[in-house]
């Protein structure tokens, strides 16, 4: 098929006043880290350093920690509800103010297109702020007497950078808890310019401190003696060390884990809309997406045409400069997470299925990867089985709505599915057996606050988002 090619549009990088070096946020003021030690942080698409973020040790976490829990008794649990809820909502309306300086700051340190964290990661971000920002004086209605856990430990990983960040801090904050937040080594960013709202809001100091750093800092800042809860977002095997490491202690842990979603498409379902959906489940934030829909399961008598005019859509796929706003596709967020697609669709390769992709021009700098899609999987399939975390759909077949379940099920995962069907009686029919914490029906990847996010098996423990997401936050008082 011929492609035309649009000219670039370029978003500008000038709105955002790029520091060489951020400080650890630590009761209100940014602070040099006692470890003396820094990491850089890269853009993925060029490869280059974009900036150096304060690497925390065990002695940041206790200053922190501390500061989290002084900040919790002294100030945070005086306050009446309703005035926590006022910053909630100050935050929320610096974040759409500054949306264009965020949207182009988590692209640059993700490697997602700006179309997406433009439309997707910064408006949600801020309505997570306004959602929650409504609810802080509304608890009675989610518990008999709320009582916040007290300090919390949340750690987020790089695909949604700023919208995880929302998603911990808002809910945590809107019960009265205080905060000590970890973001990714790959993607601290946004959260730096997240602390700079807290200045800017007003916000008591340390209520929130975020601190940077790798896999390690979060370990210790999970087994850090003052902390009270902890809020994990990331893959399932750290969930199950952090489950672990909290086994002997009081403390209370919500993970957010991985998943391998299947996508049912029946043969009555409108298919050029089915498409679409299925490109918006996989691709979407180059498939680093907990809830992605990467194994679609399609019925037999329509899979052929299904597939090929899958291949004509995914082949116009604009990857690219994710800093172009016609990029459909950005950058892989990592060296580490590009070698972890590699060596998966390599498995596909030597386990019998078919592979396909997208002839598109790949950038030379950065790292890669063009859209797949991998025909003539099996259940035993690695490609069927594990999480690839990129743009790399497995499709499988199924001839009875009986065998759609079953091999929809049939893996250790249970976050979101998807449903395609004419019929609403199917489409019931098959939410209803799906053990998944998500399904979506005729629609995929849609998110909102008010709604519950969360999983079944090694997906997750807990739900974030809506009142159930509260009551994560939230013991019952005597
Ligand atoms: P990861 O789970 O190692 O990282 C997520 C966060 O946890 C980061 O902030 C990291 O610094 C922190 N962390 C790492 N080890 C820790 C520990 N022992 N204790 C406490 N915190 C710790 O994820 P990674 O290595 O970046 O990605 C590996 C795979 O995990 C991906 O390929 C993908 O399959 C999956 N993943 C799933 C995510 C989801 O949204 N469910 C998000 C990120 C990754
Ligand atoms: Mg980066």
């Amino acid at each position: 098929m011929s492609k035309f090619e649009y000219a670039n549009a370029p978003e500008s990088s000038a709105i955002l006043n790029l520091q060489s070096r951020y400080q650890l946020f630590i009761n209100g003021k940014f602070v040099a880290p006692k470890s003396g030690k820094y990491f850089k942080s890269i853009n993925p698409a060029t490869a280059k350093e974009l900036a150096e973020f304060a690497y925390a040790n065990n002695s940041d976490i206790d200053l922190a920690v501390k500061s989290a829990r002084t900040a919790l008794t002294k100030v945070w649990s005086k306050l009446p509800a309703a005035e926590r809820g006022k910053y909630l909502f100050r935050i929320a309306r610096i974040l759409q103010e500054r949306a264009r300086e965020f949207a182009v700051a988590e692209t640059l340190d993700n490697g997602k297109p700006i179309r997406e964290s433009r439309d997707t990661d910064i408006p949600l971000a801020a309505q997570h702020f306004f959602y929650h920002g409504g609810w802080a004086d509304k608890l009675d209605f989610v518990v008999k007497n709320p009582k916040p856990y007290g300090v919390v430990a949340q750690i987020i990983p790089w695909n949604f950078p700023l919208l995880m960040l929302a998603w911990k801090i808002a809910p945590a904050l809107a019960t009265g808890n205080t905060v000590v937040l970890k973001p990714a080594e790959t993607t601290p960013l946004t959260a730096m310019l997240f602390a700079q709202v807290c200045q800017q809001a007003g916000l008591p100091d340390g209520v929130v401190n975020i601190i940077t750093g790798d896999g390690a800092t979060g370990a210790n800042l999970v087994k850090h003696p003052g902390v009270n809860k902890i809020a994990f977002t990331g893959s399932t095997e750290v969930g199950k060390a952090i489950a672990r490491s909290i086994a002997d202690s009081d403390k209370v842990a919500t993970l957010e884990l991985g998943g391998k979603a299947a996508n049912i498409v029946f043969n009555d379902a409108a298919i050029d809309e089915t498409v679409e959906g299925i490109v918006n489940g996989i691709f979407f934030n180059q498939g680093h997406v907990c809830c992605a829909g990467s194994r679609l399961l399609v019925q037999e008598d329509i899979a052929n045409e299904l597939v090929l005019k899958l291949q004509r859509r995914v082949s116009l796929i604009r990857v690219g400069d994710p800093m172009d706003k016609n990029t459909d596709m950005g950058a892989i967020n990592s060296a580490a997470q590009l070698q972890k697609i590699n060596e998966l669709v390599e498995s596909g390769n030597k386990e019998g299925a078919q592979m396909w992709q997208s002839d598109c021009k790949l950038p030379t700098n950065g790292y890669w990867f063009a859209p797949t899609i991998f025909t003539g999987v099996s259940q035993s399939h690695r490609i069927a089985r594990e999480e690839i975390f990129g743009p790399v759909l497995s499709v499988l077949t199924f001839r009875t709505p009986q065998e759609a379940i079953e091999k929809a099920n049939n893996t250790q995962y249970g976050l979101s599915a998807g449903v395609w069907s004419d019929k609403g009686s199917k489409i019931m029919w098959t939410a209803k057996h799906l053990k998944a914490g998500v399904i979506w029906a005729n629609t995929f990847n849609k998110f909102d606050a008010a709604s519950p996010f969360g999983g079944y098996k090694e997906s997750g423990w807990g739900r974030e988002g809506g009142k159930h997401g509260l009551l994560a936050y939230l013991k019952a008082g005597k």
